[in-house]
């Protein structure tokens, strides 16, 4: 069965087509991020702007790449949510019209749970150049657990079998990504936030090897909280960044008045730029010690979920897992465990197409379908 995915849930457009829910012959994303660093995160009435003007001719290079005639095709699929509702409004309404035009199935399809599909991805015999598919083994082995960590989410989720899934934890306050954004931006370091704070960090990290120092002694270098809200398996990532902002604010009021009041009215987005230049605060030593208290309360409870449930697997899901540093503690965790650890290629972790066709396959194969009258659910969950 061959899918047309289109995904349009918030700064990125994504079409792709997919066979059998696994086996990508073209995938094409469209991203917004340079106009959203202007404004230092994603403007909505901009992104659905920018989604109008870009569906199109993304849907119409997906069927190109894959050198696809609409025949072919054999049903479309779509995000309806979570998301923001007038980027969502664009891509389901889009690939509703076309599945009409081209009277072909339609279903609309959950977002998160389509990050978890973007794990066993492989490539069709379509043009993926420049993609490392090593990462993702094998099939689905249930029970398994996902930590699904994206600009908007932050989940533990049980999965028992493809579509069932049972909610374990999530963040009480700001998403792990969301972290990221906002303290990148404290930091004056642009959006997206995880990207440029990863690449601060791995900066410090090899500057203290160098030194004969550890890498650990890097991502201890400013002491940060974490939340570990002990008994559950919900998240909190709010104080990790206040303290972040304190600190910045802190190193602000230690400099000259002419430059602070300079510092103050840019708001918070160079302060700790500037508190940097005044040499109170090492920018990328802090960005490794922020990293590290994310990594560590995510890992640690991941682990702590992996054991009480005798997963089978592990997958991690969303933007977020593009995280190298993440990743490699992952596997230390759960080395002594000997549970399969999964993630997507690095491209396949942020918000794509392909994931949307992979998903959409194992509910059509059930013999599931949506209306026409199908309207998107911004609040969506799994
Ligand atoms: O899944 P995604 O593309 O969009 C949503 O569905 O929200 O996730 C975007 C989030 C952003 O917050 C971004 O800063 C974060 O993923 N992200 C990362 C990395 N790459 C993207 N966070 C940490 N490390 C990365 N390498
Ligand atoms: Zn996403």
């Amino acid at each position: 069965m061959l899918i047309l995915g289109i995904e349009s849930s918030c700064d990125e457009t994504g079409a792709a087509l997919v066979r059998d829910g696994r086996y990508l012959l073209s995938n094409v994303v469209a991203s917004q991020i340079d106009i959203h660093n202007r404004y230092g995160g994603v403007v909505p009435e901009v992104a659905s702007r920018q989604q109008i003007a870009s569906i199109i001719p993304v849907i119409e290079a997906a069927m190109q790449q894959a050198s696809c005639r609409w025949e072919e095709v054999d049903a479309i699929a779509a995000t309806y949510g979570p998301g923001l509702a007038g980027s969502l409004l664009v891509g389901l309404t889009v690939g509703k019209t076309l599945a009409l035009a081209q009277k072909l199935p339609f279903i609309g399809v959950n977002h998160l749970e389509a990050h978890l599909y973007a794990n066993w991805l492989r490539a069709g015999d379509g043009q993926l150049v420049g993609t490392d598919w090593r990462v993702q083994e094998g099939d689905p082995l249930f029970p398994l657990l996902a930590l699904v960590i994206s600009g908007a989410h932050s989940e533990l989720v049980l999965v028992h079998e493809h579509g069932s899934y049972e909610l374990l934890g999530q963040t009480r306050d700001d998403a792990a990504g969301e972290a990221f954004d906002k303290v990148s931006r404290i930091l004056g370091l642009g959006y997206p936030g995880g990207p440029a704070i990863q690449k601060m960090a791995q900066q410090a990290e090899d500057a203290y090897v160098q030194q004969q120092k550890s890498v650990n002694q890097a991502r201890k270098a400013y002491r940060l909280p974490r939340a570990w809200i002990r008994g559950t398996y919900d998240f909190s990532f709010s104080g990790v960044k206040t303290a972040m902002l304190n600190l910045a604010e802190g190193a602000s009021r230690s400099m000259p008045a002419e430059q602070r009041a300079a510092t103050q009215v840019t708001q918070y987005t160079r302060m700790g730029e500037q508190a940097a230049q005044h040499g109170e605060l090492d920018v990328a030593l802090l960005a490794s010690s922020f990293q590290e208290a994310i990594v560590d309360v995510l890992a640690v409870k991941t682990r702590l979920a992996a054991e009480e449930f005798r997963v089978k697997q592990v997958i991690l899901a969303g933007g977020v897992a593009a995280n190298l540093s993440l990743r490699q503690r992952m596997a230390q965790e759960l080395k002594p465990l000997g549970v399969r650890l999964s993630y997507p290629p690095i491209d396949f972790c942020t918000d794509n197409a392909a994931m949307i066709g992979s998903a959409a396959f194992f509910h059509l194969a059930l013999g599931e379908r949506h209306g026409f009258d199908l309207d998107v659910q911004p609040g969506l969950s799994l």
